[in-house]
């Protein structure tokens, strides 16, 4: 497969071999989120070839494969764990090799307490720890807090906390009663029509100002689930100012800040974890997602006294499998090592910086925002109505498919950008290329 694809091609999607696969998939799988008719025979670094010999460059895989498609020492990791042990059922016996990941993942979060770590298995069940765990230790507090725009994961627990879209609420509720929902700081729509800084974070003091005056018992409240920029709800960065205010008032009510990281942490953002920009740390920290370098493994790192401290009150069966384990491990050597995490905020400097230019071009991107290489452009009916142009974004999102460029939705009119960090000029510039000429032709 070749490594840099300068020319911009023109595929047809999906090529016949594809097509077949396609009907399959539809056939005997349940609806899901499908974006595109990307038919995967095969994927290194940042380049995905399909069944029909198709090349994409993949800007999409840096949000799970970070370290790239099938980095080397991952994929040897791996094989070779899967020849010492892959399974030894380890929320019941003992491995170094557990020890070691969860001393290294307790590690990431800084702060005075102790910290201790669930293994699990996804995303949404690192949350799900984060509400057990905060329920069991704190059995009076039966509310929860979550801000719209937010994705936790699609469980029911999770999903209770879910509000990104309707169609991930729709027919389920209620999941779990007593989950209040506020917006969450999107300045560049701000539901409350003010502007920053002259809204003095309005969208973060009406918690305690009018919230738990008039509807929250702030002490009814077990913890408060926070995405340090939101993912799915399209790639908001808030102000420092309101992670700040919030993290005070959950401390000062005894309320646990839930940090959920699965989609921002482990680099992309130029920072190991995304709260790490805003300079404070939750009492829960949920990560996934990138830990792994594309293994399902995720993990709870919690302060030590919201452990559960009973047998049996909370457990799985594959969190802490071998794959997981050393995926994890080798992930964390390859950031080190490849010093990944300054790499994301050199390349996303650069990659911001043609972003910005590329606005400039159209002026249907009416917004370019992120953080390191966890970027996003947001399209406008017009500039000034700042009106989401979900129809624009989907046709451009269509063209770069065709052209090669893997891409994935965020929100309702934007289009986000996660390479894997071992991402290089000449792929960011390609990529650039490819979406000018795709928002020129949608
Ligand atoms: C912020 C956030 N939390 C939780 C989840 C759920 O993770 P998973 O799909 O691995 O269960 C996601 C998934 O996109 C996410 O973006």
């Amino acid at each position: 497969m070749p490594q840099t694809s300068a020319a911009i091609p023109t595929y047809v999607l999906p090529g016949p071999k594809g097509k077949a696969v396609v009907e399959r998939e539809t056939a005997r799988l349940t609806t899901g989120t499908k974006t595109a008719p990307v038919v995967v025979k095969s994927a290194k670094g940042l380049l995905v070839e399909d069944v029909d010999g198709n090349v994409f460059l993949d800007f999409t895989n840096g949000m799970v494969a970070a370290t790239g498609h099938a980095h080397p020492k991952v994929a040897t990791a791996i094989a070779e764990q899967a020849e010492r042990w892959l399974f030894i059922n380890s929320p019941d016996f003992y491995s170094p090799l557990q020890a070691e990941v969860a001393e290294r993942l307790a590690k990431l979060v800084p702060g005075i307490a102790g910290k201790k770590v669930f293994l699990c298995n996804s995303g949404t069940e690192a949350n799900e720890a984060a509400l057990k765990a905060t329920r069991w230790n704190k059995p009076t507090r039966k509310r929860l807090i979550g801000f719209l725009g937010a994705f936790h994961g699609r469980t029911m627990g999770a999903n209770a906390l879910t509000a990104s879209k309707i169609a991930q609420r729709a027919r389920f509720t209620s999941n779990i009663p007593d989950v209040h929902h506020v917006p969450y700081a999107t300045c560049y729509r701000c539901p409350y029509k003010m502007s920053y800084p002259s809204c003095d974070i309005w969208c973060a003091r009406i918690l305690e100002e009018v919230y738990f005056k008039q509807l929250i018992p702030p002490d009814e409240v077990s913890a408060i689930f926070v995405e340090p920029i939101q993912g799915e709800g399209g790639y908001i960065v808030p102000p420092p100012e309101f992670i700040h205010i919030i993290r005070d008032i959950a401390e000062r009510h005894g309320i646990a800040y839930v940090d959920d990281e699965v989609q921002a942490g482990i680099g992309k953002t130029g920072k190991m974890l995304a709260i790490e920009h805003f300079g404070v740390s939750g009492n829960c920290t949920s990560v996934g997602k990138a830990v792994g370098s594309g293994v399902a493994v995720a993990a709870q790192i919690l302060d030590a006294d919201l452990d559960f401290g009973q047998s049996g009150a909370h457990s799985n069966t594959f969190g802490g499998n071998g794959i997981g384990l050393a995926a994890v491990k080798a992930t964390l050597d390859v950031m080190e090592e490849e010093k990944l995490v300054e790499r994301a905020r050199e390349l996303g400097e650069y990659f911001i910086a043609k972003l910005r230019e590329l606005a400039e071009r159209h002026p249907a991107i009416g917004d370019v925002r992120g953080k390191g290489l966890m970027l996003a452009i947001d399209f406008v009916t017009d500039r000034a109505s700042r009106n989401h142009n979900t129809e624009l974004r989907d046709r451009v999102l269509g063209r770069c498919f065709v052209h090669g460029l893997m891409l994935l939705p965020a929100g309702f009119s934007a289009i986000r950008f996660t390479p894997a960090l071992v991402v290089d000029r000449e792929q960011i510039d390609h990529a650039v290329a490819v979406l000018d000429r795709s928002i020129r032709e949608a």
